[in-house]
């Protein structure tokens, strides 16, 4: 039986392109049975999964909580606002402390970079990185790629533009990696400003007029300026950013070809992207949100398998 050549999943940097194709052929299985009128599945009855949440969530949070459910495990949350880390405990100490009630799995977001590989090598439990800090959010990735598979056949050869803020955010580094992998071509493009010095030894193009990288891509991924991560401003007003860097529905309309529009969520309607555009049959924001259930089900299937052994 094929199995992943990780135990924990901590970024897309640690999978190899068969892993990648093993997760997506389970999320295939797993989005058909969510699709059943009984959507759940007996698989990790015997699993327990605490959902250690350290930063603010909506959608992941309450994606892998579903997909836990869907899968019959014992789910335990927490958030930090109201935990002991405020009262000065370690996080190692925190985990631990939930992992001697019998936890076998932890979902983690945290604000550090690194978290989730520092807590891997300290704690006995499989770890699952929910976004750590501005560094990766894999299970994001994941379900991007799947979602542009369902929607275009595969990721091999397409051509998909990240637009945005790429220095501050996890889903563009997580998603670089994930296309490269598959054999898919790469380019970012938002101010000078929010690109990342290093982002050249990524093997990726760059380009900082919108409409070029809109007529070169066949998928644009919007991502949110993530305001809660600077100190100092970047653009000169959101006005601006919005003239340059969003995506409207005149400007669609302007391309030649219909390409695809992605956004991991919570979209900021009028700034990165108008409601027009957002709610268009271009878009497969929602089928993101929809996939996502499917692919944390496969990860956490996956994962699960190899505690098992
Ligand atoms: C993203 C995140 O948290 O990194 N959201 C998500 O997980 N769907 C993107 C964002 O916050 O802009």
């Amino acid at each position: 039986m094929s199995e992943l050549s990780v135990n924990h999943l901590l970024g897309i940097k640690y999978l190899n392109q068969k892993d990648i194709q093993l997760i997506f052929e389970t999320a295939d299985h797993f989005k058909e049975v969510i699709n059943r009128p009984i959507k759940k599945v007996p698989s990790l009855r015997d699993i327990t999964i605490a959902n250690l949440f350290f930063e603010n969530s909506t959608r992941t949070k309450l994606s892998f909580e579903l997909a836990e459910k869907r899968l019959s495990a014992d789910v335990l949350n927490f958030s930090s606002s109201q935990s002991s880390v405020k009262k000065g405990e370690t996080l190692i100490d925190t985990v631990n402390n939930i992992l001697s009630m019998k936890v076998d799995m932890v979902v983690m977001r945290h604000p550090n970079p690194g978290a989730g590989v520092f807590l891997s090598k300290h704690v006995k439990a499989s770890i699952v990185n929910a976004g750590d800090g501005a560094h990766e959010h894999p299970t994001q990735a994941l379900l991007d790629s799947y979602s542009i598979r369902e929607k275009l056949g595969d990721v091999n050869g397409k051509k998909v533009v990240i637009v945005g803020d790429i220095l501050h955010s996890r889903v563009a580094l997580s998603n670089i990696y994930a296309l490269q992998l598959q054999g898919a071509q790469v380019m970012v493009c938002g101010p000078k400003t929010l690109i990342p010095k290093y982002i050249d030894k990524l093997g990726v193009k760059v380009e900082t007029n919108l409409t070029k990288a809109l007529n070169w891509c066949d998928v644009a991924n919007m991502l949110r300026v993530q305001n809660e991560r600077m100190d100092i401003s970047y653009f000169p007003s959101t006005r601006e950013y919005t003239q340059q860097f969003g995506v409207n529905k005149k400007l669609l309309d302007s391309l030649d070809k219909e390409i695809v529009i992605m956004h991991p969520g919570p979209i900021n309607r009028g700034v990165e992207i108008t409601s027009d555009v957002a709610d268009s049959k271009q878009s497969i924001i929602l089928n993101q949100v929809q996939n996502g259930v499917a692919i944390r089900m496969a990860v956490i299937y996956l994962l699960a398998s190899k505690i098992k052994q």
